[in-house]
């Protein structure tokens, strides 16, 4: 272990969450929180970590995961901290919902540049303290939407299969350096900002949500990505999707009118 890690003990865990001001991220903070884990809940809205660390200890580091200086903030905040043993990564999301031809082009490199950059920047900056604790374990949140492509999913398609794609090649990399390497698929996931970020309008958002019973919520994915996380870590989940039952597919799914 380094100086970075060595406040770690065996049974002490210590994680960074990104994406944690909202949705499957905070639930993630609150999950870990709950464990007894040290948490660094970090997203961009200061004011919505803030008030989360203040109900549950979690640390706050605001933070843009796609800017370079931000992230070596994050990570010098880290280390003063005591270093982590886990890298939990949320932070992403969708925009549009348009056939690849209409494709807005912002809206595509917005994606590409949360899901997958942000992504690589934050896991980059953190690999040698992770490699160096000797047990480390790498979370991503991709989507089943990394796995099944559908009409007006283009972007966010793309996106997310590019981050999988990360996700595998990070861990045929990290083996070697004892790093478990998780990824976590959700299907539908009734959050609070996901569809209108992506929509732009509360109306439009509902619908993505009409008339499913019972979509996952945001806790549902944070127990799953708790209990993965917590397995001893010999143990790796390497892969899990996870939908509601109504959706037995990306193109199946119940709706009760
Ligand atoms: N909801 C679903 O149906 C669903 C299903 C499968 C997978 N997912 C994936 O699961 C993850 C979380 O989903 P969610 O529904 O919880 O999304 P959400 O409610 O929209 O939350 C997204 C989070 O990412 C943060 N974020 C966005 N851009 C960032 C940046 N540049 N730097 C730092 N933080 C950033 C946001 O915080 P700030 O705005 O404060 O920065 C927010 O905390 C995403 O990767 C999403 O693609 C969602």
């Amino acid at each position: 272990m380094t100086s970075a890690t060595s406040a770690l003990s065996a049974s002490a865990h210590s994680a960074v969450v990104t994406g944690a001001s909202t949705g499957i991220g905070e639930a993630t903070v609150r999950a870990l929180r709950a464990r007894g884990w040290t948490v660094y809940a970090v997203a961009r809205r200061a004011a919505r970590l803030e008030a989360l660390a203040a109900e549950t200890g979690a640390v706050a580091v605001a933070a843009d995961i796609t800017e370079d200086g931000d992230v070596e903030r994050l990570l010098a905040h880290v280390t003063a901290g005591g270093g982590i043993d886990t890298l939990v990564n949320i932070a992403g999301g969708a925009r549009g919902a348009d056939p690849v031809g209409e494709a807005r082009t912002e809206d595509w490199e917005w994606m590409y540049r949360v899901n997958v950059i942000g992504t690589m920047k934050v896991t980059r900056a953190f690999l040698p303290m992770l490699r160096a604790h000797g047990e480390g374990t790498v979370l991503n949140l991709t989507s089943t939407a990394a796995i099944v492509s559908y009409e007006g999913g283009g972007g966010y398609n793309a996106a997310k299969f590019a981050e999988r794609g990360m996700t595998q090649a990070l861990r045929l990399e990290e083996v070697g350096h004892n790093l478990r390497v998780i990824e976590v698929l959700p299907g539908l996931v009734q959050t609070e900002e996901f569809a209108l970020n992506r929509l732009g309008d509360p109306d439009a958002a509902e619908k993505v949500y009409a008339g499913v019973a019972k979509p996952l919520t945001a806790g549902d994915v944070a127990d799953v990505v708790a209990y993965a996380v917590t397995l001893p870590h010999h143990v790796n989940l390497d892969e899990i999707v996870m939908r509601p039952v109504a959706q037995a597919a990306a193109h199946k799914v119940i709706r009760n009118a």
